[in-house]
């Protein structure tokens, strides 16, 4: 009893201590008291420093170039060329930036809330939410392989990493920011001053934080993710134990002339980064969404959208601009159901001519679906980072 009462006298003070501490802090802007760790002076996976610190992409797909550097010839492979060159500071300040909340105008969402690591950088919903639960028109694409892509969105109305990563961030119904709170929130942040100094060692250190510095770094970080390592990859490098013989018959479905997705989505990337119309149905009573045919102003493009990469495809149901499949196998149904049977009345899409009737069989569409499966790679999957420069949490 006595021995209890003295152990209370004297850690009740340290009680109450730490109590007011923790009220005094927690009405603080957090950031200053998580210290962040200095960034990551050595590149992501996949990506080889050079003397000048930049990261160049290096794969087994490079060795197959038409052309090297000296001029010389070898094999021919349809990878095009991916946005590199950043340096490993860049790309570790975009990843922070990419998982902070304190990029929106409420604190409460980050680029990964709708691009999660954890569900293939897409997020799981038919339609993405935005800031106080919003709902967006068009399901979240993965962002695997986004630094290969020469047009973005499902439209294609945007052309750089740069120029996407805008209308997220100060769209009402996504972040919710403007340029002025967004410049002034990251300004006033001694863990970003710091980080940015080390991104951008040219800089003057009193001159404020810019957002082409901000969008650089996110962009950065997205070219970084890279997914070209799947069991089709060892396959297609030689591997042949790799996919095993379901898997093969898929794949051979997938290239046929009768079924013709390779076509479209033709590796390795699994797409040919064009726009198609194939006339997918919107959710029931929504009408058509006009796709490409707004940004690119052409009535011949009226329900086309850009052909999607399937890297990674196994993780980032549901599917189709609209979200409207909920499974892989709902999805290659699609391909076989007639050509233009889910076009809305009253109206008449040019629909591409790689869209017809192949009439696969049950046994095909299954071998399809376990093709695509083959597609998955998460060796580069990004990680979280344990602490965020704001100090605010990680909610997804
Ligand atoms: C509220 C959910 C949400 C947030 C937050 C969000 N995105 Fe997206 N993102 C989407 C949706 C939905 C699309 C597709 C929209 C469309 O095509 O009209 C998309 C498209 C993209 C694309 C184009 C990919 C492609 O294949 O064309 C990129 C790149 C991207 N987002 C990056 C980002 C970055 C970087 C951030 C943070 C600055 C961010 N997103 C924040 C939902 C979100
Ligand atoms: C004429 C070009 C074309 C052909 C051929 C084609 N696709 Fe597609 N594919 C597209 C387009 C465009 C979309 C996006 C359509 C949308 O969102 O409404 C798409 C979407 C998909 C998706 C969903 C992707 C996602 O991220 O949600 C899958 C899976 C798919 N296709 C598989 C296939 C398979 C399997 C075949 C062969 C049976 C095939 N495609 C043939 C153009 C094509």
């Amino acid at each position: 009893m006595v021995i209890s009462k003295v152990i209370l006298k004297a850690i009740l003070p340290v009680v109450i201590l730490g109590i007011l501490a923790l009220a005094f802090f927690a009405g603080q802007r957090p950031s200053s008291y998580y210290p962040v760790p200095l960034l990551k002076s050595s590149c992501p996976p996949g990506f080889k420093l050079n003397e000048n610190n930049e990261c160049i992409a290096k794969n087994l797909y490079n060795q197959y170039a038409t052309t090297n550097k000296a001029g010389v010839g070898g094999l021919k492979s349809a990878l095009p060329e991916i946005r590199d060159g950043f340096s490993p500071q860049e790309i570790d300040l975009g990843r922070y930036l990419f998982f902070d909340p304190v990029l929106s105008v409420d604190n409460t969402v980050s680029c990964a809330s709708c691009h999660d690591p954890n569900k293939g950088l897409s997020d799981g919903l038919a339609v993405s939410r935005g800031i106080d639960n919003n709902k967006l028109k068009r399901a979240a694409p993965s962002l695997y392989n986004v630094g290969y892509l020469k047009k973005l969105f499902w439209d294609g109305r945007a052309s750089t990493l740069e120029e996407q990563m805008l209308e997220p961030l100060f769209s009402q119904i996504e972040m919710g920011n403007t340029p002025e709170n967004l410049l002034r929130t990251i300004n006033d942040i001694e863990n970003y001053k710091k980080l940015f100094a080390e991104a951008y060692p040219n800089r003057h250190k009193d001159e404020p934080i810019l957002l082409k510095e901000i969008t650089n770094a996110i962009a950065a970080f997205q070219s970084s993710l890279v997914s070209l390592n799947s069991r089709y990859d060892q396959y297609a490098h030689g591997y042949d134990g790799a996919l095993n013989k379901n898997e093969i018959e898929g794949l051979n479905v997938f290239r046929s002339f009768v079924a013709r997705c390779a076509e479209c989505h033709t590796p390795p990337l699994f797409t040919n980064q064009q726009f198609a119309v194939i006339g997918t149905p919107e959710p029931d009573g929504l009408p058509l969404d006009p796709g490409a045919e707004i940004p690119f102003n052409d009535k011949s493009l009226r329900g086309a959208f850009k052909v999607p990469s399937l890297r990674n495809i196994a993780q980032t149901a549901p599917y189709m601009h609209s979200g409207r499949f909920k499974t892989l196998r709902e999805t290659v149904q699609f391909y076989t159901d007639g050509r233009g049977h889910a076009v809305p009345d009253g109206e008449n899409l040019l629909i591409h001519w790689h869209i017809w009737e192949p009439n696969l069989t049950d046994y095909e569409l299954d071998r399809l679906v376990d093709f695509l499966k083959t597609l998955t790679d998460e060796s580069f999957k990004p990680k979280v980072p344990e602490v965020l420069p704001s100090g605010l949490h990680i909610s997804s």
